[in-house]
């Protein structure tokens, strides 16, 4: 295995900064609750709430689409439920990477029979190639057309996730 470095962590710092300002223009004086996607978001949820200047609230859940693989299975469940209620406040998802879609999409029709005002997604990486569903990255941090990616939060086997940039995977 051979890892390239594809984005910075200076670009990183720098476009998380603009993300944090643009979602604090935009749901200023609202309620919102944030809901960071583990565990691939950890990191990213971690500096993007820093770089916001409103005071949402903050949930956590997981879900599992991914085996230990580098291929979706297509099937999503819930391995750890919101704690919060998202009923009456709008609700701004913090994914990792949305790849072919079925998570985010899977994700959103729930929190929208839960009575969410309004749904968002952010993902710092929006990965084209393999989207299977149509889906709206509200908030995307960095588009892709392809590739493995690892690091700043995104492993692979459970590792790079403490990268501090974010790098392709090849595999020799
Ligand atoms: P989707 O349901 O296919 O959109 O899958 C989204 C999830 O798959 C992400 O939250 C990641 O955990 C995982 N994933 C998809 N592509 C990558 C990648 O390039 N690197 C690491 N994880 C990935
Ligand atoms: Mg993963």
């Amino acid at each position: 295995m051979k890892l390239i470095e594809r984005i910075s962590s200076k670009e990183i710092q720098q476009r998380v900064a603009e993300m944090g300002a643009e979602i604090s223009l935009n749901y200023k004086d609202k309620p919102l609750i944030t809901v960071c996607v583990l565990k691939g978001a950890f990191i990213f949820y971690a500096d993007l709430l820093r770089s916001m200047t409103i005071d949402p609230e903050m949930d956590f859940l997981r879900m599992s689409s991914y085996g230990d693989g580098t291929q979706s299975s297509g099937k999503v469940q819930f391995s750890k439920d919101m704690e919060l209620s998202v009923l009456n406040k709008h609700v701004l998802i913090i994914e990792d990477i949305v790849d072919t879609g079925l998570s985010i999409h899977y994700l959103s029709q729930v929190l929208k029979t839960r009575g969410a005002l309004s749904i968002a997604v952010c993902a710092l990486l929006d990965k084209h190639e393999r989207r299977q569903v149509e889906v709206r990255v509200d908030y995307p941090g960095f588009v892709l057309q392809s590739g493995f990616l690892v690091g700043y939060g995104l492993d692979y086997a459970e590792k790079y996730r403490n990268l501090t940039g974010i790098f392709e995977l090849i595999p020799e």
